[in-house]
């Protein structure tokens, strides 16, 4: 990390992380080091097109899945016959590699990315707090499509999640630890409610620029919302694609029960020395009832009702 970086990190409010290292507070977000890194590092260097989508989502709020939709979505006249369905990126890479993060892959390391062989429109995904966005995304025309998910399920994904990511000697982080940071707000680009909240006024602000949809009803109804993800996009489904089944293949091979029978998706490791496998647990809405007494949940549907008191969103 520059000097400069290494000091103003260092300067900020800290606490412990989910896994090994320390967050550190930075203008009212919860950032480890490498995310801090990358956060700067891409808000002085990246330089938003107007075709560009970015997807966003605050972390296990469903990021891999709408990875591999977008990808399909944008890509699906190059893989509309059966042939060239075989040969599908999506069969053997995992969206993560196939949809790189703006500042976890492109800005962690290096500040002039080569995104020259990129085709246009440009799909990139972040983490980013929308108050944390370069510039350039906020003064360009480029889309913002925000994925949000029931803050029990988050939090439920986000321990397990951890509990895999931390090395064996630390052991578990008990999950009525994990719990009260999540409370607090502390957790990876949190406070969880902020990060929601940020997108979730930019999208009645700016409707035409930030799409605002939910995990769950994507699960509920994963037709409607990819076709509305495509008119939001300016590539709306054709009649034809409609009539053929265009749609529903996009479903099919974003299915969890698909990707994660996949052999990359069953073995494989990301750049974070993550294992591939490790996105794809359960996939379902409301599995933190398997984990939570109601006690926990109230206390988080508590904090909910306070934060987005007055925002019009309830989750
Ligand atoms: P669970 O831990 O509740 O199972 P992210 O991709 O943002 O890290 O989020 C991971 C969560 O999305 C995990 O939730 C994972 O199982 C779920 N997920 C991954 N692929 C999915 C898919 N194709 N359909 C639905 N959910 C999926």
């Amino acid at each position: 990390m520059p000097q400069a970086f290494k000091d103003l990190f260092s300067s900020l409010p800290s606490e412990e992380d989910w896994i090994t290292a320390s967050f550190r507070l930075y203008q009212g977000f919860w950032l480890s080091p490498r995310l801090f890194k990358g956060i700067l590092t891409c808000q002085n260097h990246f330089q938003a097109h107007p075709s560009d989508i970015l997807l966003v989502t605050s972390p296990k709020s469903g990021t891999t899945w709408l990875k591999a939709i977008l990808f399909a979505l944008l890509n699906r006249a190059k893989y509309s016959d059966s042939v060239s369905q075989q040969r599908h990126p999506l069969l053997t890479q995992n969206s993560h590699d196939l949809v790189p993060f703006l500042e976890l892959n492109l800005y962690l390391g290096q500040e002039n990315p080569d995104l020259t062989a990129i085709a246009s429109p440009r799909l990139f995904a972040t983490h980013m707090p929308y108050s944390l966005l370069p510039q350039s995304v906020r003064d360009s025309n480029c889309k913002l499509v925000y994925l949000c998910r029931n803050p029990k399920d988050t939090f439920v994904s986000t321990w397990h999640f951890a509990n895999r990511m931390r090395p064996e000697e630390k052991g578990q982080i008990p999950i009525q630890e994990g719990l009260d940071k999540f409370c607090r707000g502390v957790s990876v680009c949190g406070p969880y409610w902020d990060h929601v909240l940020g997108y979730h006024k930019a999208s009645l602000d700016m409707p035409e620029k930030v799409l605002f949809m939910m995990y769950e009803q994507m699960r509920v109804d994963p037709h409607v919302h990819v076709r509305r993800l495509a008119d939001f996009l300016g590539c709306p489904f054709s009649k034809e694609e409609l009539r053929d089944g265009t749609v529903e293949g996009i479903l099919k091979m974003c299915s969890f029960d698909n990707m994660s029978a996949l052999e990359v998706n069953k073995r494989g490791k990301l750049w974070t020395g993550a294992e591939t496998k490790w996105f794809f647990r359960r996939g379902e809405a409301g599995d933190w009832v398997n984990y939570m007494s109601s006690e926990m949940g109230e206390r988080i549907d508590g904090v909910m009702e306070e934060k987005l008191r007055g925002s019009g969103l309830k989750l």
